[in-house]
């Protein structure tokens, strides 16, 4: 698949004098939707994990207009009904809108006698603790003021990770959108040769397919292509802000990679507490990345785009 840069991408002049420690939306319009987006959180019962991700709660808080919060995987660091206790114990009380996707870390209790139907299980209690719904699988699609979610999650213990009952599953959902609006697509997974992968995947030796979704991302890939209004968020890589690689419009869709929150990243912006700020208007979107563990903007970086 060949990159491609969007032709669209902007980056206003008025960004640079912002004021950074705003949580303001930017636009003086008020956003239909403001989201935050962050990936690979890695939560164990360990100091400095749970301060940095209650101080995730704490910066979302302090947003003025926070929708909902997406979790694009690894929420977890080893998918033990331990670590989503105290994922569980840190998240407020108070209604907020969060929308949890599977990693692959979060199926590591796959390990032991039946371990993956136990990681399904932990994911779909967790979703029905902290959002209040129940999932029947670990794909999901959620309304959040009107705009579509869809949620994806490795199903399957052996290759092909994702079944071709979740691909319909996709492909109806996708028909059942309004094509005037985004649509958001949430996966651990980013597609094969996105995002500078296999390379920004960081691995000394790789695959062709490392870091995406494998052997399923051609068919998944077929089904995104026919729509040009989905945004699809991914984490996995533990990439950091990349300039090129991080946004990026795949044929007709476009592709967000989330740097790793927890930890720090490669290939990129270095700093750990990294994730984005979306802001979606009557005709556009705008994606702010922002370090909620320092609270602060990271502008150079802003991409704007229409719809
Ligand atoms: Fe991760």
């Amino acid at each position: 698949m060949k990159k491609q840069l969007h032709p669209e991408l902007t980056i206003p002049f008025c960004y640079f004098f912002k004021k950074n420690t705003d949580t303001a939306p930017l636009h003086q319009e008020t956003p239909l939707l403001a989201f935050v987006a962050v990936a690979d959180t890695h939560l164990r019962e360990e100091g400095y994990r749970i301060r940095r991700f209650t101080r995730l709660f704490q910066s979302c808080k302090s947003m003025v207009q926070t929708d909902c919060l997406v979790i694009c995987g690894d929420i977890t660091d080893q998918g033990i009904r331990k670590n989503w206790e105290v994922v569980e114990s840190l998240i407020p009380k108070t209604p907020m809108c969060i929308l949890p996707c599977m990693g692959n870390h979060d199926t590591w209790e796959e390990e032991s006698e039946g371990g993956f139907d136990k990681a399904v299980t932990h994911f779909t209690d967790f979703c029905t603790a902290v959002s209040g719904f129940e999932p029947n699988a670990v794909y999901y699609k959620r309304l959040v003021k009107g705009f579509p979610f869809i949620v994806l999650g490795r199903d399957n213990p052996q290759e092909p990770f994702f079944s071709d009952k979740q691909i319909a599953f996709l492909e109806r959902e996708l028909s059942l959108c309004d094509r005037k609006k985004p649509v958001f697509v949430v996966s651990h997974y980013a597609l094969n040769q996105t995002h500078g992968l296999p390379e920004t995947f960081g691995d000394e030796e790789y695959e062709d397919y490392t870091g995406g979704f494998e052997g399923c991302s051609d068919k998944i890939n077929a089904v995104l292509q026919k729509y040009d209004n989905v945004i699809l968020f991914s984490g996995h890589s533990h990439m950091g802000l990349n300039p090129t690689c991080t946004f990026e419009k795949v044929g007709n869709i476009h592709s967000l990679n989330l740097p790793c929150f927890m930890f720090g990243n490669h290939h990129g912006l270095y700093h750990c507490g990294l994730g984005y700020v979306v802001e979606v208007y009557e005709h556009s979107i705008l994606f702010r990345p922002r370090s909620f563990l320092r609270g602060r903007w990271m502008h150079r970086y802003t991409i704007e785009i229409p719809y």
